[in-house]
């Protein structure tokens, strides 16, 4: 059936799911727009805070409702209760529960790759890095935990949506030797999704564990920027081996950097180190180096923070062309000396990790 089809077919199956009060699902006003495509359905039920328990039981008979008419679909339906209540005493109390950390199967290592700001290039240093772990001998894996601004299917040029399996569990897409899976396979062009925040930790969950990731020594998480609820979330749901924080050297940046380093180091996520990206810019006709962005920026923040320092990235048109062209550079151009700075710091990331080589 056609995606539209679909979605009339799961609103009118959610007209057969009762909700607490009376009435059904599909005339509540806490449904949010049903998202059909040819590989998943999700929406979410928002409900008032403290009726979250009380919904239960509605939640897992809208999925089973979907799952009927869903065509093999993976289906996510999530449910949210995203304001305090107004008699709330202190946010802290009605903050949820803490949830367990508990490792994903089939996942050695995790290991987020994350800024303050936007734009510093966290998603290219993602794939290249993890391209650089899996050119060491690593089985590695990517995960695109950036759901407002997925980018990991252009950068590696992945096209279609995931498989899913008959257990509704992902299968990821393979490109250049790593598993990847994103949310952004998953949305048509253009097709953008508000998440709201419980929305989002709970599509986070789903798309790390209810993926068959087949074994992998590292999975590398690429984060959106900042230190939202999708950050809480992941240091709240996995045990993280390391933070690479992603910086331009300029001061701006850095300044982001430092708080996106302070909250992470609140929850206890080891820092791995810092990286200067478009740290120098190389002269793409003369090969000529300039310091144009005041390098060294990041190195000497490290220092500052009694951080390690693993490496910079030069800015070069070669990084951003191979991204675009979802080959990104440590794949189509190993023997680069692009390559070779990423590969530096995996490099440094092993030395002083070896429990993350196989
Ligand atoms: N070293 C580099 N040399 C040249 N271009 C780069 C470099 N690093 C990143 N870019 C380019 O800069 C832009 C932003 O990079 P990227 O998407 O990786 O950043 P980001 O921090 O993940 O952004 P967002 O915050 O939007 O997730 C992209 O067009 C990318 O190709
Ligand atoms: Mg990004």
């Amino acid at each position: 059936m056609a995606n539209e089809t679909v979605s009339a077919a799961v609103k009118s199956a959610l007209a057969g799911v009762e909700i607490p009060g009376g009435g059904n699902l599909a005339d509540y006003g806490g449904l949010s727009d049903i998202i059909v495509t040819s590989g998943a359905i999700a929406f979410a039920i928002s409900v008032a805070p403290g009726m979250e328990a009380a919904f239960g039981p509605a939640r897992t008979a809208a999925q089973a409702a979907t799952e009927q008419v869903a065509e093999g679909r993976k289906v996510m339906v999530s449910l949210t209760a995203d304001r305090a209540p107004p008699s709330a005493a202190k946010p802290a109390a009605t903050r949820p529960p803490p949830v367990q950390r508990e490792p994903v199967k089939g996942i050695r290592h995790i290991l987020a790759v994350g800024s303050g700001k936007g734009g510093v290039g966290k998603s290219t240093v993602s794939v290249n890095l993890a391209l650089a772990f899996a050119a060491e001998g690593l089985k590695v894996g990517i995960l695109d935990a950036d759901l407002y601004g997925p980018s990991i299917p252009r950068l590696l040029g992945l096209e279609g949506q995931p498989a899913v399996r008959e257990d509704g569990i992902f299968s990821p897409h393979e490109a250049h030797g790593l598993k990847a899976v994103s949310i952004g396979s998953m949305l048509t062009a253009n097709q953008a999704v508000v998440w709201r925040g419980p929305m989002a930790t709970s599509a986070l969950r789903q798309l790390l564990r209810e993926t068959d990731w087949g074994g992998l020594d590292l999975l590398v998480v690429d984060l959106p920027p900042g230190t939202g609820d999708i950050q809480i979330s992941l240091v709240q749901q996995v045990p993280l081996a390391g933070a690479v924080i992603v910086s331009t050297p300029q001061d701006l940046a850095l300044i982001d950097a430092c708080k996106a380093i302070d909250m992470l180091a609140r929850t206890n996520v080891p820092i791995l180190g810092l990286v200067e990206n478009m740290s120098y810019f190389i002269a793409p006709d003369t090969g000529a180096r300039y310091d144009i962005f005041g390098h060294g920026g990041a190195k000497a923040a490290a220092a500052a923070q009694n951080l390690p320092f693993l490496g910079e990235i030069p800015l070069v048109m070669s990084i951003r062309e191979t991204s675009d062209a979802g080959k990104p550079v440590v794949a189509s151009n190993p023997g680069g000396p692009e390559a070779a700075a990423f590969r530096a710091i995996a490099a440094s990331i092993l030395a002083e990790h070896p429990d993350f080589r196989p």
